[in-house]
């Protein structure tokens, strides 16, 4: 039975490249890119041991390697499955011994220099999430269910083998950036190179780093968007070159940058790509009151050397101004008093150790890790609606209408110096002046 499956599967896939060579001489022009014809194809025999099933059993996957460059270069399944002898994951499969995970150590065989620069990123280690709070959240709070099918989809997994190359539910399927594999190594480099096709420029689309980069707490992919970088990105996506090899900034496009042309990508002075997306941060806008990052002169040269392609000094540099402003204030006004005055509930013991058991914990923590995210990475990324109406608009009504408030009821007095400093004078009442500038112009122009 298995053997007639295989002949019959066999007979197919050499049908599909039959008419994939007849198309070729034929010389149509190609609309999509063509499978490889049977000519090109270099394939070991273990290899055509595994496609002779596999056209049969997951005939569209096997269609995806088809399109692909490892294909077209005679990388054929069982070159990628071949077991490492160090891989605790191999198992026999039809007289291989294969693993299932292709890890980054499998792709290092060949991608040594971009399995290195992955190792270095902040990418490789997102599963180390333990101790923070939206840990507490996820498997306290919301219940461990949640954290298997949110959290560890983004971040990673830590992958369990049962045997026989099967994997624990709770662990696989999962593509998360810092997945822990087997074999001890990290990440999944299937969360941005989608299978089977491995396409450099699927990779190279915002809506990849999307898939992650989006949602309340790190809305980068809406705030790309409504920029004007995203705008011009989604009206010229034919003229951004996707499928060159290289892709280097102002040599190969010019329409637009995307995610990749800013955090990854290739420029004239720095022609190669770079697999730790961190390099070109000069903040980190994610804890409650914003840090500069480590080397964060070098790499703020390191992402203007990218904008200085499109843009002139004059411009870069007034950008970079306007952005630390706002991360400033969000720190000086917002995220600084806010963590002082939880501070001072706690060691007067007001609030308890335990996160996430009375409202103002809830408070704090939407303030920085939401609309304070919001604010600041709003302007980071050009995108003013995510800096306002998601941003500081939500950080004041939540700061000044829900936390001080319910910080002065658990505490009375214990917000006094800062609301007596400058930046809140405002809510002992504006001057005659200020009320008439501020709210009578407008009376006027809508006759009210
Ligand atoms: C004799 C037929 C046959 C051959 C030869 C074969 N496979 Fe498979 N393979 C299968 C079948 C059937 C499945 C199960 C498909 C399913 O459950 O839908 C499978 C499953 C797999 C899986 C997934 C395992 C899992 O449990 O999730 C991988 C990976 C795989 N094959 C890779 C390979 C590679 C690489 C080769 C060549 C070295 C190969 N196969 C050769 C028939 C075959
Ligand atoms: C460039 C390397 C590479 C090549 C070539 C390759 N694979 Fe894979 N394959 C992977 C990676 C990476 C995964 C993802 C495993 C994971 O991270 O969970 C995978 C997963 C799989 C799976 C399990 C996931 C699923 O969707 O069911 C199957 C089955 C599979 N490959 C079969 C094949 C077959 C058949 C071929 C040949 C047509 C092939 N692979 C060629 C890298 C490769
Ligand atoms: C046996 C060697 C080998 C292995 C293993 C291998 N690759 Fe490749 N890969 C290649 C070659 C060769 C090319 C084609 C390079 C070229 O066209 O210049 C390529 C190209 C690529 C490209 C660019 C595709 C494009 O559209 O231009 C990506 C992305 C890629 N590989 C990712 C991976 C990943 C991820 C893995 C592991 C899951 C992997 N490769 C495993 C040899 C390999
Ligand atoms: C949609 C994908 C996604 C989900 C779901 C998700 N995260 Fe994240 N998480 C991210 C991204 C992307 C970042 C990085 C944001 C940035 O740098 O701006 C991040 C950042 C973090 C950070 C900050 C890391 C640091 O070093 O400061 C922690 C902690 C965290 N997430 C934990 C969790 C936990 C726990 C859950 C589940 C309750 C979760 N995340 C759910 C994508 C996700
Ligand atoms: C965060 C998303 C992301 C992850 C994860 C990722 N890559 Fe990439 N990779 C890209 C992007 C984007 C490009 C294209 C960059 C460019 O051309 O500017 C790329 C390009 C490549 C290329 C082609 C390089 C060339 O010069 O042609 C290879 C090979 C590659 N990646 C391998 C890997 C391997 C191996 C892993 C896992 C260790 C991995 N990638 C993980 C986003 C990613
Ligand atoms: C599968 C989910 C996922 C995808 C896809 C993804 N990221 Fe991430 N990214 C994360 C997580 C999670 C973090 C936070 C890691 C941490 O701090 O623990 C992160 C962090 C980052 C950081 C901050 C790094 C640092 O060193 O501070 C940058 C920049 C970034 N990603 C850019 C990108 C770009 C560009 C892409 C697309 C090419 C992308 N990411 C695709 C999940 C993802
Ligand atoms: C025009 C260039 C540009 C584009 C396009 C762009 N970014 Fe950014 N990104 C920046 C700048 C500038 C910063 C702030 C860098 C700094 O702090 O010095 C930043 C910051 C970040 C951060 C760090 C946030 C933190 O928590 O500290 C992440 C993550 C990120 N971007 C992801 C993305 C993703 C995902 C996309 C696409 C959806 C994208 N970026 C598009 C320029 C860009
Ligand atoms: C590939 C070219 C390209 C790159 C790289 C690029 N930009 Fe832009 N940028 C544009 C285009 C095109 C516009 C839209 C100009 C317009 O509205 O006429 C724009 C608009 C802007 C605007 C809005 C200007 C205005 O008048 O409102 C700012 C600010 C900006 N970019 C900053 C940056 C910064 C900072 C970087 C680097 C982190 C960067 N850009 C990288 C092409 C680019």
């Amino acid at each position: 039975m298995k053997s007639r499956f295989t002949l019959f599967a066999g007979f197919i896939f050499c049908l599909c490249l039959a008419a994939a060579g007849q198309e070729a001489t034929a010389g149509k022009p190609a609309a999509t890119k063509k499978p490889v014809t049977a000519a090109k194809l270099k394939i070991s025999a273990e290899g055509t041991a595994c496609l002779d099933c596999h056209t049969g059993t997951t005939p569209v996957l096997v269609q995806q390697w088809q399109t692909s460059k490892h294909a077209e270069q005679g990388i054929d399944c069982y070159t990628c499955h071949k077991a490492n002898a160090d891989d605790p994951a191999a198992f026999d499969h039809y007289g291989q011994k294969i693993a299932v995970i292709v890890t980054p150590k499998y792709c290092a065989r060949c991608h040594s220099a971009e399995v290195a620069q992955y190792e270095q990123s902040r990418h490789s280690k997102a599963t180390q999430f333990i101790g923070s709070l939206d840990n507490v959240l996820g498997e306290v709070v919301e219940g461990v269910p949640a954290v298997q099918s949110e959290c560890r989809q983004c971040h990673g997994s830590e992958v369990k083998y049962l045997g026989e190359g099967k994997f624990s539910s709770t662990t696989w399927p999962n593509s998360g950036v810092g997945r822990v594999n087997p074999d001890g190594s990290t990440g999944s480099c299937s969360a941005c190179h989608g299978r089977h096709s491995f396409s450099v420029a699927q990779a190279r689309q915002p809506e990849t780093c999307g898939k992650c980069h989006m949602g309340p707490d790190h809305p980068q992919i809406e705030i790309y968007n409504e920029s004007m970088h995203g705008v011009i990105y989604n009206a010229s996506v034919d003229k951004m070159n996707l499928n060159s090899k290289s892709w280097i900034v102002g040599k190969d496009y010019s329409a637009a940058p995307t995610c990749v042309t800013c955090h990854m990508g290739g420029t004239p002075n720095h022609p190669a790509t770079t697999h730790d997306a961190g390099t070109h941060l000069s903040w980190t806008l994610r804890p409650a009151v914003s840090i500069r990052q480590p080397n964060w002169e070098q790499n703020r040269a390191a992402m203007q050397d990218v904008c200085l392609n499109c843009h002139a000094t004059g411009l870069v540099e007034n950008f970079y101004k306007q952005y630390d402003d706002t991360v400033n204030l969000y720190n000086s006004k917002y995220g600084e008093p806010a963590t002082k005055i939880m501070k001072k509930l706690a060691e007067a013991h007001k609030i308890t150790p335990t996160p996430f058991d009375t409202q103002i914990k809830w408070d704090y923590f939407e303030l920085w890790h939401h609309e304070g995210r919001s604010a600041r990475m709003g302007t980071a990324m050009m995108g003013p609606d995510f800096t306002q109406w998601h941003g500081f608009y939500e950080v004041a009504k939540d700061y000044y209408m829900h936390f001080i408030p319910d910080a002065e009821q658990l505490m009375p007095g214990v917000t006094k110096d800062v609301m007596d400093s400058p930046d809140n004078l405002w809510m002992k009442g504006l001057t005659k002046e200020q009320i008439h500038q501020q709210i009578e112009y407008y009376k006027k122009r809508y006759n009210q």
